[in-house]
Protein backbone atom coordinates (compact mmCIF):
# COMPACT_ATOMS: atom_id res chain seq x y z
CA UNK A 1 0.00 0.00 0.00
CA UNK A 2 1.69 2.96 -1.17
CA UNK A 3 2.15 6.24 1.29
CA UNK A 4 2.78 9.53 -0.18
CA UNK A 5 3.89 12.37 1.21
CA UNK A 6 2.71 16.08 0.53
CA UNK A 7 5.52 19.02 1.38
CA UNK A 8 3.66 22.94 1.45
CA UNK A 9 6.66 25.84 1.69
CA UNK A 10 3.84 28.41 2.21
CA UNK A 11 4.26 31.72 3.80
CA UNK A 12 3.35 30.93 7.70
CA UNK A 13 5.26 27.10 8.12
CA UNK A 14 7.13 24.42 6.39
CA UNK A 15 4.37 21.48 6.05
CA UNK A 16 4.84 17.58 5.68
CA UNK A 17 2.12 15.54 5.70
CA UNK A 18 2.03 12.11 5.02
CA UNK A 19 -1.22 9.81 3.29
CA UNK A 20 -2.33 6.99 2.25
CA UNK A 21 -3.65 5.85 -0.92
CA UNK A 22 -7.21 6.15 0.37
CA UNK A 23 -6.87 9.48 1.11
CA UNK A 24 -6.38 9.07 5.09
CA UNK A 25 -4.34 11.46 6.69
CA UNK A 26 -1.29 9.52 8.48
CA UNK A 27 0.80 12.01 10.07
CA UNK A 28 1.25 16.11 9.72
CA UNK A 29 3.97 18.55 10.75
CA UNK A 30 4.55 22.18 10.68
CA UNK A 31 7.20 24.16 11.42
CA UNK A 32 6.32 28.03 11.46
CA UNK A 33 8.39 30.07 9.18
CA UNK A 34 9.48 33.87 10.20
CA UNK A 35 8.90 36.81 7.67
CA UNK A 36 9.98 40.10 7.41
CA UNK A 37 8.90 43.55 6.05
CA UNK A 38 12.40 45.65 6.35
CA UNK A 39 10.61 48.36 4.58
CA UNK A 40 7.25 49.45 3.59
CA UNK A 41 5.56 47.04 0.30
CA UNK A 42 8.35 44.47 0.90
CA UNK A 43 7.74 40.75 2.22
CA UNK A 44 10.59 38.44 2.76
CA UNK A 45 11.70 35.10 3.76
CA UNK A 46 15.32 33.44 4.19
CA UNK A 47 15.26 30.18 1.70
CA UNK A 48 17.85 28.71 4.59
CA UNK A 49 14.50 28.97 7.31
CA UNK A 50 12.39 26.60 4.71
CA UNK A 51 14.85 24.17 4.35
CA UNK A 52 15.79 24.12 8.03
CA UNK A 53 11.71 24.21 8.55
CA UNK A 54 10.95 21.63 6.18
CA UNK A 55 13.86 19.02 7.10
CA UNK A 56 12.08 19.28 10.98
CA UNK A 57 8.90 18.65 9.40
CA UNK A 58 9.43 15.67 7.34
CA UNK A 59 11.35 14.38 10.39
CA UNK A 60 8.64 15.36 12.59
CA UNK A 61 5.66 13.72 9.94
CA UNK A 62 8.10 10.17 9.77
CA UNK A 63 8.61 9.70 13.16
CA UNK A 64 4.31 10.72 14.28
CA UNK A 65 3.59 7.95 11.43
CA UNK A 66 5.99 5.23 12.60
CA UNK A 67 6.87 4.73 8.95
CA UNK A 68 10.27 4.42 7.58
CA UNK A 69 11.59 6.58 4.46
CA UNK A 70 11.44 3.49 2.04
CA UNK A 71 7.50 3.31 2.61
CA UNK A 72 7.09 6.73 1.40
CA UNK A 73 6.26 5.90 -2.79
CA UNK A 74 6.38 9.27 -3.90
CA UNK A 75 6.41 13.13 -2.63
CA UNK A 76 4.76 16.13 -4.15
CA UNK A 77 5.65 19.49 -3.81
CA UNK A 78 3.56 23.40 -3.05
CA UNK A 79 4.32 26.22 -1.70
CA UNK A 80 3.72 30.02 -1.95
CA UNK A 81 3.14 30.97 -5.42
CA UNK A 82 5.26 33.82 -7.51
CA UNK A 83 8.20 34.44 -5.06
CA UNK A 84 11.73 35.16 -6.36
CA UNK A 85 14.82 32.73 -5.19
CA UNK A 86 18.00 34.21 -7.28
CA UNK A 87 20.60 31.53 -6.67
CA UNK A 88 24.36 31.93 -7.95
CA UNK A 89 26.55 29.50 -9.96
CA UNK A 90 27.16 27.52 -6.65
CA UNK A 91 23.35 27.32 -5.67
CA UNK A 92 23.59 29.74 -3.02
CA UNK A 93 20.43 32.29 -2.78
CA UNK A 94 22.13 35.29 -3.22
CA UNK A 95 19.41 37.62 -1.06
CA UNK A 96 16.33 36.98 0.55
CA UNK A 97 13.67 36.13 -1.18
CA UNK A 98 11.11 37.96 -2.59
CA UNK A 99 7.33 36.62 -1.75
CA UNK A 100 4.11 36.93 -3.85
CA UNK A 101 2.81 39.69 -1.14
CA UNK A 102 5.43 41.90 -1.95
CA UNK A 103 4.25 44.84 -3.68
CA UNK A 104 7.65 46.59 -4.28
CA UNK A 105 7.97 46.42 -8.27
CA UNK A 106 5.17 48.94 -9.37
CA UNK A 107 8.00 50.63 -11.80
CA UNK A 108 8.71 47.00 -13.06
CA UNK A 109 5.28 46.15 -13.94
CA UNK A 110 4.68 49.71 -15.88
CA UNK A 111 8.28 49.28 -17.79
CA UNK A 112 7.01 45.42 -18.94
CA UNK A 113 4.10 46.84 -20.24
CA UNK A 114 5.42 49.66 -21.99
CA UNK A 115 8.51 47.61 -23.49
CA UNK A 116 6.09 44.34 -24.68
CA UNK A 117 2.27 46.33 -24.94
CA UNK A 118 -0.44 45.39 -22.54
CA UNK A 119 -2.27 43.37 -24.84
CA UNK A 120 0.68 41.53 -26.20
CA UNK A 121 1.82 40.45 -22.85
CA UNK A 122 -1.51 39.06 -22.44
CA UNK A 123 -1.66 37.37 -25.16
CA UNK A 124 2.10 35.89 -24.64
CA UNK A 125 1.38 34.80 -20.48
CA UNK A 126 -2.35 35.02 -20.09
CA UNK A 127 -1.96 37.71 -17.35
CA UNK A 128 -1.19 41.16 -17.07
CA UNK A 129 1.88 42.17 -15.53
CA UNK A 130 1.38 41.94 -11.19
CA UNK A 131 3.44 43.21 -9.08
CA UNK A 132 3.37 39.75 -7.10
CA UNK A 133 4.57 37.75 -9.87
CA UNK A 134 7.98 36.78 -10.58
CA UNK A 135 9.15 38.79 -13.85
CA UNK A 136 9.34 42.73 -12.18
CA UNK A 137 11.23 41.15 -9.14
CA UNK A 138 13.53 39.96 -11.14
CA UNK A 139 13.72 43.15 -12.97
CA UNK A 140 13.74 44.96 -9.60
CA UNK A 141 16.92 43.15 -8.49
CA UNK A 142 18.42 44.27 -11.78
CA UNK A 143 17.28 47.97 -11.17
CA UNK A 144 18.14 48.26 -7.40
CA UNK A 145 20.78 45.33 -6.59
CA UNK A 146 23.07 45.40 -9.72
CA UNK A 147 25.50 43.41 -7.45
CA UNK A 148 23.36 40.69 -6.90
CA UNK A 149 22.40 40.64 -10.54
CA UNK A 150 25.25 39.99 -12.05
CA UNK A 151 25.59 37.13 -9.80
CA UNK A 152 22.29 35.24 -10.62
CA UNK A 153 22.68 32.24 -12.48
CA UNK A 154 19.13 30.74 -11.27
CA UNK A 155 15.47 31.51 -10.83
CA UNK A 156 13.57 29.72 -8.89
CA UNK A 157 9.69 29.78 -7.18
CA UNK A 158 9.97 28.74 -3.33
CA UNK A 159 8.88 25.26 -3.49
CA UNK A 160 11.51 24.50 -5.92
CA UNK A 161 14.01 25.72 -3.69
CA UNK A 162 13.02 22.48 -1.33
CA UNK A 163 12.98 20.12 -4.36
CA UNK A 164 16.59 21.30 -5.32
CA UNK A 165 17.60 20.98 -1.27
CA UNK A 166 15.84 17.47 -1.53
CA UNK A 167 17.02 16.00 -5.09
CA UNK A 168 20.34 18.46 -5.78
CA UNK A 169 17.95 19.22 -9.17
CA UNK A 170 16.59 22.16 -10.82
CA UNK A 171 13.52 22.19 -12.02
CA UNK A 172 9.73 23.31 -11.67
CA UNK A 173 5.95 22.83 -12.26
CA UNK A 174 3.45 24.55 -15.00
CA UNK A 175 0.99 25.74 -12.27
CA UNK A 176 3.51 27.43 -10.66
CA UNK A 177 5.38 28.31 -13.63
CA UNK A 178 2.37 30.37 -14.93
CA UNK A 179 2.42 33.10 -12.25
CA UNK A 180 6.12 34.19 -13.31
CA UNK A 181 4.91 36.25 -16.08
CA UNK A 182 7.54 34.38 -18.77
CA UNK A 183 5.29 31.41 -19.22
CA UNK A 184 3.11 30.73 -22.70
CA UNK A 185 0.43 29.26 -20.46
CA UNK A 186 -1.49 28.17 -23.86
CA UNK A 187 1.68 26.64 -24.96
CA UNK A 188 3.34 25.32 -21.57
CA UNK A 189 6.31 26.26 -22.32
CA UNK A 190 8.57 29.30 -21.09
CA UNK A 191 7.65 32.10 -23.38
CA UNK A 192 11.30 32.85 -25.86
CA UNK A 193 9.49 36.54 -26.46
CA UNK A 194 8.80 37.87 -22.79
CA UNK A 195 12.30 36.67 -21.70
CA UNK A 196 13.88 38.00 -24.84
CA UNK A 197 12.20 41.48 -24.47
CA UNK A 198 12.76 41.59 -20.61
CA UNK A 199 16.95 40.39 -21.31
CA UNK A 200 16.16 37.84 -18.64
CA UNK A 201 18.42 34.47 -19.86
CA UNK A 202 16.35 31.93 -20.54
CA UNK A 203 19.03 29.30 -18.69
CA UNK A 204 18.25 30.97 -15.42
CA UNK A 205 14.90 29.69 -16.09
CA UNK A 206 14.58 25.62 -14.83
CA UNK A 207 12.62 23.14 -16.84
CA UNK A 208 9.06 23.06 -16.72
CA UNK A 209 6.84 19.95 -15.97
CA UNK A 210 3.66 18.80 -15.52
CA UNK A 211 1.96 18.33 -12.11
CA UNK A 212 2.07 14.28 -11.50
CA UNK A 213 5.38 14.24 -13.80
CA UNK A 214 8.39 13.04 -11.39
CA UNK A 215 11.07 15.86 -11.89
CA UNK A 216 14.04 14.28 -9.75
CA UNK A 217 14.95 11.93 -6.73
CA UNK A 218 16.03 12.16 -3.49
CA UNK A 219 19.80 12.88 -2.96
CA UNK A 220 22.02 10.62 -1.12
CA UNK A 221 22.38 14.12 1.17
CA UNK A 222 19.15 15.47 1.50
CA UNK A 223 18.01 11.34 2.28
CA UNK A 224 20.43 11.91 5.51
CA UNK A 225 18.86 14.57 6.38
CA UNK A 226 15.78 14.05 6.39
CA UNK A 227 15.08 10.66 6.87
CA UNK A 228 13.50 9.85 3.28
CA UNK A 229 14.88 7.07 1.19
CA UNK A 230 17.44 8.21 -1.61
CA UNK A 231 16.03 7.70 -4.96
CA UNK A 232 12.34 8.59 -3.96
CA UNK A 233 10.74 10.14 -6.93
CA UNK A 234 9.80 14.21 -6.30
CA UNK A 235 6.64 14.84 -8.71
CA UNK A 236 6.06 18.62 -10.34
CA UNK A 237 3.18 19.72 -7.57
CA UNK A 238 1.92 22.55 -8.29
CA UNK A 239 1.76 26.36 -6.92
CA UNK A 240 -0.38 25.97 -3.63
CA UNK A 241 -3.56 27.36 -5.19
CA UNK A 242 -3.56 24.39 -7.99
CA UNK A 243 -2.31 21.99 -5.74
CA UNK A 244 -5.01 22.99 -3.48
CA UNK A 245 -7.53 22.83 -6.29
CA UNK A 246 -6.34 19.25 -6.69
CA UNK A 247 -6.94 18.60 -3.08
CA UNK A 248 -10.62 20.02 -2.94
CA UNK A 249 -11.28 17.79 -6.63
CA UNK A 250 -11.43 20.62 -8.99
CA UNK A 251 -9.77 18.79 -11.69
CA UNK A 252 -13.29 19.77 -13.81
CA UNK A 253 -15.08 22.87 -15.18
CA UNK A 254 -18.14 21.79 -13.39
CA UNK A 255 -16.14 22.21 -9.79
CA UNK A 256 -15.29 25.56 -8.80
CA UNK A 257 -13.07 25.70 -5.39
CA UNK A 258 -13.60 28.91 -3.10
CA UNK A 259 -10.70 29.22 -0.59
CA UNK A 260 -10.32 31.51 2.44
CA UNK A 261 -7.15 31.61 3.28
CA UNK A 262 -4.84 34.53 4.22
CA UNK A 263 -5.58 35.14 0.43
CA UNK A 264 -9.18 34.76 -0.93
CA UNK A 265 -9.10 32.57 -4.21
CA UNK A 266 -12.03 31.78 -6.63
CA UNK A 267 -10.71 28.38 -8.62
CA UNK A 268 -12.47 27.92 -12.26
CA UNK A 269 -11.23 24.53 -14.02
CA UNK A 270 -10.74 25.01 -17.87
CA UNK A 271 -10.32 22.22 -20.45
CA UNK A 272 -8.80 24.42 -22.90
CA UNK A 273 -6.92 27.68 -22.91
CA UNK A 274 -8.68 30.34 -22.27
CA UNK A 275 -8.02 34.40 -20.78
CA UNK A 276 -9.80 37.14 -19.68
CA UNK A 277 -10.16 39.85 -22.26
CA UNK A 278 -9.05 42.56 -19.80
CA UNK A 279 -6.86 40.00 -17.63
CA UNK A 280 -8.88 40.96 -14.70
CA UNK A 281 -8.55 37.01 -13.79
CA UNK A 282 -5.40 34.68 -13.34
CA UNK A 283 -5.60 32.61 -16.59
CA UNK A 284 -2.96 29.72 -15.40
CA UNK A 285 -2.04 25.64 -16.31
CA UNK A 286 -3.78 23.83 -13.44
CA UNK A 287 -1.37 21.17 -11.82
CA UNK A 288 -3.64 18.49 -13.83
CA UNK A 289 -1.71 17.36 -17.07
CA UNK A 290 -3.41 19.49 -19.98
CA UNK A 291 -5.52 21.37 -18.14
CA UNK A 292 -5.57 25.15 -17.14
CA UNK A 293 -7.48 27.53 -14.77
CA UNK A 294 -9.08 30.85 -14.39
CA UNK A 295 -8.58 32.20 -10.79
CA UNK A 296 -9.66 35.48 -8.62
CA UNK A 297 -7.35 36.50 -5.93
CA UNK A 298 -7.79 38.67 -3.06
CA UNK A 299 -4.66 39.45 -1.09
CA UNK A 300 -6.91 39.88 2.36
CA UNK A 301 -9.60 37.22 2.97
CA UNK A 302 -8.80 35.64 6.42
CA UNK A 303 -6.21 37.59 6.52
CA UNK A 304 -8.66 41.11 6.98
CA UNK A 305 -10.09 39.47 9.97
CA UNK A 306 -7.02 38.23 11.30
CA UNK A 307 -5.74 41.91 11.27
CA UNK A 308 -9.29 42.90 12.81
CA UNK A 309 -9.25 40.58 15.19
CA UNK A 310 -5.71 41.25 16.72
CA UNK A 311 -6.16 45.09 16.23
CA UNK A 312 -9.65 45.49 17.86
CA UNK A 313 -10.39 42.47 19.74
CA UNK A 314 -7.08 40.79 20.67
CA UNK A 315 -8.47 39.21 23.89
CA UNK A 316 -11.42 37.85 22.23
CA UNK A 317 -11.29 34.28 20.64
CA UNK A 318 -12.97 33.61 17.26
CA UNK A 319 -15.89 32.17 18.02
CA UNK A 320 -17.02 35.46 20.52
CA UNK A 321 -16.37 37.49 18.16
CA UNK A 322 -18.01 35.39 15.50
CA UNK A 323 -21.10 35.35 17.56
CA UNK A 324 -21.42 39.10 17.92
CA UNK A 325 -21.59 39.27 14.36
CA UNK A 326 -23.67 36.84 13.87
CA UNK A 327 -26.02 38.86 16.19
CA UNK A 328 -26.00 41.40 13.57
CA UNK A 329 -28.69 41.81 10.63
CA UNK A 330 -27.39 40.88 6.79
CA UNK A 331 -25.88 44.50 5.52
CA UNK A 332 -24.44 45.76 9.06
CA UNK A 333 -27.06 48.13 9.24
CA UNK A 334 -25.97 49.97 6.27
CA UNK A 335 -21.64 49.55 7.12
CA UNK A 336 -19.09 48.89 4.48
CA UNK A 337 -15.71 47.10 4.47
CA UNK A 338 -13.00 47.17 1.63
CA UNK A 339 -10.72 44.48 2.37
CA UNK A 340 -7.84 45.94 0.13
CA UNK A 341 -5.58 45.82 3.17
CA UNK A 342 -2.59 44.75 1.65
CA UNK A 343 -3.68 46.36 -1.69
CA UNK A 344 -5.76 43.93 -4.31
CA UNK A 345 -5.06 41.91 -7.08
CA UNK A 346 -8.75 40.39 -8.36
CA UNK A 347 -10.42 42.57 -9.86
CA UNK A 348 -8.23 45.68 -8.85
CA UNK A 349 -4.71 44.87 -9.71
CA UNK A 350 -4.05 48.10 -7.47
CA UNK A 351 -0.95 47.90 -4.83
CA UNK A 352 -2.07 50.95 -3.73
CA UNK A 353 -5.45 50.16 -3.02
CA UNK A 354 -6.39 50.66 1.04
CA UNK A 355 -8.44 48.98 3.62
CA UNK A 356 -11.70 51.17 5.03
CA UNK A 357 -14.75 50.74 6.73
CA UNK A 358 -17.75 53.06 5.03
CA UNK A 359 -20.70 54.26 6.38
CA UNK A 360 -20.43 54.27 10.04
CA UNK A 361 -22.68 55.65 12.47
CA UNK A 362 -22.94 55.49 16.21
CA UNK A 363 -25.65 52.97 16.31
CA UNK A 364 -22.84 50.82 14.95
CA UNK A 365 -21.45 48.36 17.47
CA UNK A 366 -18.22 45.99 17.50
CA UNK A 367 -20.52 43.53 16.21
CA UNK A 368 -21.27 45.46 12.73
CA UNK A 369 -17.94 46.16 12.70
CA UNK A 370 -17.05 42.07 12.24
CA UNK A 371 -19.82 41.37 10.13
CA UNK A 372 -19.02 44.33 7.69
CA UNK A 373 -15.70 42.60 7.31
CA UNK A 374 -17.19 39.10 7.09
CA UNK A 375 -19.42 40.67 4.52
CA UNK A 376 -16.42 42.90 2.64
CA UNK A 377 -14.40 39.51 2.32
CA UNK A 378 -17.40 37.91 0.64
CA UNK A 379 -18.18 40.73 -1.71
CA UNK A 380 -13.97 40.57 -2.51
CA UNK A 381 -14.83 36.64 -3.27
CA UNK A 382 -18.03 37.83 -5.40
CA UNK A 383 -16.15 40.29 -7.68
CA UNK A 384 -14.07 37.31 -8.66
CA UNK A 385 -17.03 34.67 -8.93
CA UNK A 386 -18.91 37.48 -11.24
CA UNK A 387 -15.97 37.67 -13.66
CA UNK A 388 -15.70 34.18 -13.87
CA UNK A 389 -19.28 34.04 -14.69
CA UNK A 390 -19.13 36.35 -17.23
CA UNK A 391 -16.56 34.23 -19.04
CA UNK A 392 -18.76 31.19 -18.98
CA UNK A 393 -19.29 29.40 -15.90
CA UNK A 394 -20.85 25.68 -17.28
CA UNK A 395 -24.68 25.07 -16.70
CA UNK A 396 -24.45 22.69 -14.24
CA UNK A 397 -21.57 23.46 -10.98
CA UNK A 398 -20.97 23.19 -7.78
CA UNK A 399 -18.87 25.03 -5.23
CA UNK A 400 -16.47 23.66 -3.10
CA UNK A 401 -14.87 25.37 -0.16
CA UNK A 402 -11.89 25.32 2.34
CA UNK A 403 -9.35 27.25 4.14
CA UNK A 404 -9.23 28.20 7.73
CA UNK A 405 -11.69 31.25 7.20
CA UNK A 406 -14.29 27.89 5.66
CA UNK A 407 -14.41 26.59 9.28
CA UNK A 408 -16.74 29.16 10.37
CA UNK A 409 -20.28 28.30 9.93
CA UNK A 410 -21.41 32.17 10.04
CA UNK A 411 -18.74 33.37 7.45
CA UNK A 412 -19.58 30.16 5.13
CA UNK A 413 -23.34 31.21 5.49
CA UNK A 414 -22.74 34.87 4.11
CA UNK A 415 -20.15 33.55 1.64
CA UNK A 416 -22.78 31.53 0.10
CA UNK A 417 -25.66 34.01 0.27
CA UNK A 418 -23.13 36.95 -1.18
CA UNK A 419 -22.52 34.27 -4.09
CA UNK A 420 -25.59 33.25 -4.37
CA UNK A 421 -24.22 29.70 -4.54
CA UNK A 422 -24.95 26.49 -2.39
CA UNK A 423 -21.17 25.30 -0.79
CA UNK A 424 -19.62 22.13 -0.24
CA UNK A 425 -16.93 21.25 2.38
CA UNK A 426 -14.88 19.08 1.28
CA UNK A 427 -13.18 16.26 3.85
CA UNK A 428 -9.59 17.55 4.44
CA UNK A 429 -8.31 20.38 5.95
CA UNK A 430 -4.55 20.35 4.84
CA UNK A 431 -4.68 22.72 1.64
CA UNK A 432 -2.26 22.24 -0.98
CA UNK A 433 0.29 19.71 0.89
CA UNK A 434 -2.84 16.85 0.24
CA UNK A 435 -3.22 18.42 -3.33
CA UNK A 436 0.40 17.54 -3.91
CA UNK A 437 0.40 14.06 -1.90
CA UNK A 438 -2.70 13.24 -4.42
CA UNK A 439 -0.33 14.14 -7.40
CA UNK A 440 2.31 12.20 -6.16
CA UNK A 441 0.29 8.87 -5.90
CA UNK A 442 -0.25 9.00 -10.09
CA UNK A 443 3.19 9.21 -10.52
CA UNK A 444 3.24 6.07 -8.03
CA UNK A 445 1.17 4.18 -10.07
CA UNK A 446 -1.63 3.67 -7.23
CA UNK A 447 -4.24 5.98 -9.74
CA UNK A 448 -4.18 6.13 -13.60
CA UNK A 449 -4.93 10.03 -13.44
CA UNK A 450 -5.49 12.99 -11.33
CA UNK A 451 -9.30 12.72 -11.83
CA UNK A 452 -9.41 9.13 -10.74
CA UNK A 453 -6.93 9.84 -7.64
CA UNK A 454 -9.53 12.60 -6.89
CA UNK A 455 -12.42 10.59 -6.91
CA UNK A 456 -11.02 7.66 -4.80
CA UNK A 457 -9.52 9.98 -2.15
CA UNK A 458 -11.90 13.13 -1.78
CA UNK A 459 -14.96 13.14 0.18
CA UNK A 460 -17.57 16.08 0.16
CA UNK A 461 -19.35 16.71 3.22
CA UNK A 462 -21.72 19.34 4.68
CA UNK A 463 -23.83 21.79 2.22
CA UNK A 464 -24.85 25.11 3.05
CA UNK A 465 -27.90 26.77 1.04
CA UNK A 466 -28.31 29.91 -0.05
CA UNK A 467 -30.10 31.62 2.35
CA UNK A 468 -32.35 34.31 2.66
CA UNK A 469 -30.33 37.33 2.74
CA UNK A 470 -28.79 36.35 -0.76
CA UNK A 471 -31.63 39.22 -1.85
CA UNK A 472 -30.58 42.04 0.59
CA UNK A 473 -26.90 41.01 -0.47
CA UNK A 474 -27.10 41.04 -4.34
CA UNK A 475 -28.50 44.63 -3.55
CA UNK A 476 -25.71 45.38 -1.55
CA UNK A 477 -23.74 44.58 -3.89
CA UNK A 478 -24.26 47.24 -6.07
CA UNK A 479 -22.89 49.45 -3.65
CA UNK A 480 -19.95 47.82 -2.70
CA UNK A 481 -18.79 48.04 -6.54
CA UNK A 482 -18.90 51.23 -6.62
CA UNK A 483 -16.97 52.04 -3.64
CA UNK A 484 -13.24 51.19 -5.07
CA UNK A 485 -14.05 53.23 -8.06
CA UNK A 486 -15.07 56.06 -6.03
CA UNK A 487 -11.89 55.83 -3.52
CA UNK A 488 -9.49 54.47 -6.09
CA UNK A 489 -7.45 58.30 -6.77
CA UNK A 490 -7.60 58.88 -3.11
CA UNK A 491 -5.58 55.22 -2.42
CA UNK A 492 -3.39 56.62 -4.89
CA UNK A 493 -3.17 59.81 -3.27
CA UNK A 494 -2.67 58.20 0.45
C1 LIG B 1 -1.75 32.89 -5.63
C2 LIG B 1 -1.13 33.63 -4.51
C3 LIG B 1 -1.17 33.08 -3.15
C4 LIG B 1 0.23 32.74 -2.77
C5 LIG B 1 0.42 32.52 -1.29
O1 LIG B 1 -1.70 33.58 -6.83
O2 LIG B 1 -0.55 34.66 -4.66
O3 LIG B 1 -1.99 31.96 -3.07
O4 LIG B 1 0.63 31.63 -3.52
O5 LIG B 1 -0.32 31.58 -0.73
Amino acid sequence: MPYLMGLDISTTSAKALIIDHTGGVIAVANSPQPISQPQPLWSEQDPVDWWEGMVKSIRAALAESGLRGEDISAIGLTGQMHGLVLLDKQGEALRPAILWNDQRTGAQCDFMTETIGAQRLLELTGNPALTGFTAPKILWARDNEPDVYAAAAQVLLPKDYIRYKLTGVYATDLAGASGTSLLNVAERAWSQDVLDALDIPAAWMPPVHEGTEVTSRISAAAAAATGLSAGAPVVGGGGDQAAGAIGMGCVKPEVIGVTVGTSGVVFAPLSSYAYEPEGRLHAFCHAAPDTWHFMGVMLSAAGSLQWYKDTFAADMDYDSLLAEAAAVPAGSEGLFFLPYLTGERSPHPDPLARGAFIGITSRHSRGHMTRAVLEGVAFGLKDSFTLIDQVGLPEQYEVRISGGGAKSPVWQQIIADVLGAPLVNVNTTEGGAFGAAILASVAAGAFDDVASACAAMIQTGQSVTVGENAAIYAERYGIYQSLYPTLQQTFARL
